[in-house]
């Protein structure tokens, strides 16, 4: 990506002059007049912590977007074993409840239906059946297709239906319905199908991309200017803290919480994602720059993917640590030997022109040994980074669809949980 020195001023401007605003204010009248609500999340219990199809889950899905065009969104296979935030969404008249996987990483909203073929392989799953909806309408000759090139997928047609998230309502949403769904989509019954919070320029529809829900709740004046936004606060599972998203109202307990006011960082969409600029970081108070990078803000990808710079930084500043090749795929997985567990390195990563704090038990990713741990702060070729969940479980995040940036504010948790993990989903 080329930043214009105009971008890169902005940045720096948008650091300096953060303070609450006065559509912070207005949005909870907002949520107070629609009656919006706090959407909670849940985590699908069938996650096997794999290090390696970690990464390689999130190198293909960037992969594919950022080089290719066409095809799926990530390579299914190693999809299935994502640490997905799974909602449940009401779809239709009367509603269908579906839960769907929710991704800040993609754009479109695909479900299970009625029209899977064989219908063995909706088994497990809720399906959204249209012709039970007196508000669905067909889009005919309208297609989707997601898939990897390698035949796993998903594919279908499309209709127009109302979408009810937390209150949030839009009347006229494209739903992607699947006819046909590939044997790791059929096997994950945890979710339902998926929820992109990217931006309209990456969906996949044919003969023409079809827009989000948040651009919908925009267009249909659901939301009123100043409210045109989604948040998200993600907590580990070592917590005992209820993760939610809210749609078109900031939670100002969190914001509080942190004593500060929101810092707000301009958003490059024209590639589809939340992308960030990415310039700095600092272990333990001493910085490492790079320059010509960018960073996604991505809800669907678990791990902290790097330039190789910021992770050697951290892992160098660990006596022990190391790492294992993938003999198949190459990608290296670093870890750290479990005696840094209670002195892990401090990890501040810079967007909008502030040091953001990684907080220490979201490095932990898995058990490698009885000795030592997986990091989920790994790097990425290229460069585009991915900050996934882990940077997410330090901040709460307001995602301003209209203003195209996004705030934050820090969200440590005061006692942190350091256990390795060996089974179950991961922090
Ligand atoms: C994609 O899936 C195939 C199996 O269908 C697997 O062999 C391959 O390693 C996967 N690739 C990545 C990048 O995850
Ligand atoms: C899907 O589930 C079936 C039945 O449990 C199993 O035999 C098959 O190996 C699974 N396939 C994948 C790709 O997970
Ligand atoms: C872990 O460390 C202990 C003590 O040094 C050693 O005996 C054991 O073999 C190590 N285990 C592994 C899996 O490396």
């Amino acid at each position: 990506m080329k930043l214009t020195s105009a971008f890169v001023v902005l940045a720096a401007l948008s650091g300096a002059f953060a303070a609450p605003t006065t559509e912070f204010y207005a949005n909870s009248k907002v949520q107070r007049d629609l009656g919006l609500q706090k959407i909670p999340l849940t985590r699908p219990t069938n996650y096997v912590p794999n290090i390696q199809k970690a990464i390689a889950k999130a190198i293909a899905k960037y992969d594919r977007r950022s080089f290719r065009s066409g095809g799926g969104r990530a390579n299914a296979t190693a999809e299935t074993y994502d640490d997905a935030w799974i909602t449940p969404v009401s779809i239709g008249t009367p509603p269908q409840v579906v839960k769907l996987d929710f991704d800040t990483g993609s754009s479109d909203l695909w479900v299970f239906s009625t029209e899977i073929s064989p219908a063995s392989d909706s088994a497990g799953h809720n399906l959204f059946d249209p012709s039970k909806s007196s508000t669905f309408a067909n889009l005919d000759g309208y297609t989707w297709e997601i898939g990897y090139g390698d035949g796993s997928g998903a594919s279908g047609d499309v209709g127009t239906d109302t979408v009810n998230i937390g209150g949030a309502i839009v009347k006229t949403q494209a739903i992607e319905l699947a006819q046909s769904v590939s044997v790791e989509f059929v096997n994950d019954t945890s979710t339902d199908g998926l929820l992109g919070l990217a931006f309209d320029n990456i969906n996949e529809v044919d003969p023409v991309k079809q827009k989000t829900f948040p651009t919908r709740l925009a267009e249909e004046g659901t939301l009123p200017s100043g409210s045109q936004l989604f948040t998200t606060a993600f907590y580990s599972q070592r917590d005992a803290e209820q993760s939610f998203w809210t749609f078109g109202y900031i939670d100002q307990d969190l914001v509080q919480a942190s004593g500060e006011a929101l810092r707000w960082t301009p958003v490059n969409p024209s590639r589809g994602f939340w992308e960030v600029p990415l310039t700095r970081v600092t272990v333990n108070g001493k910085a490492t720059s790079v320059s010509g990078y960018t960073g996604v803000v991505d809800s669907g990808t678990t791990l902290l993917l790097v330039p190789e710079a910021f992770r050697d930084a951290w892992y160098k500043a660990i006596p022990g640590s190391g790492y294992d090749t993938d003999p198949d795929s190459g990608h290296i997985s670093w870890w750290f030997p479990n005696s840094a567990l209670d002195s892990l390195p401090e990890f501040k990563i810079e967007l909008g022109g502030t040091l953001w704090t990684v907080q220490p038990e979201n490095f932990i990713y898995d058990s490698r040994d009885a000795n030592t741990t997986y990091g989920s702060l790994q790097s990425i070729d290229g460069h585009q980074a991915i900050l996934g969940d882990v940077f997410l479980k330090s901040v709460y995040a307001v995602w301003d669809t209209e203003n195209k940036r996004i705030g934050l504010v820090p969200k440590i948790q005061k006692k942190q949980n350091l256990q390795p993990t060996s089974t179950g989903p991961p922090p």
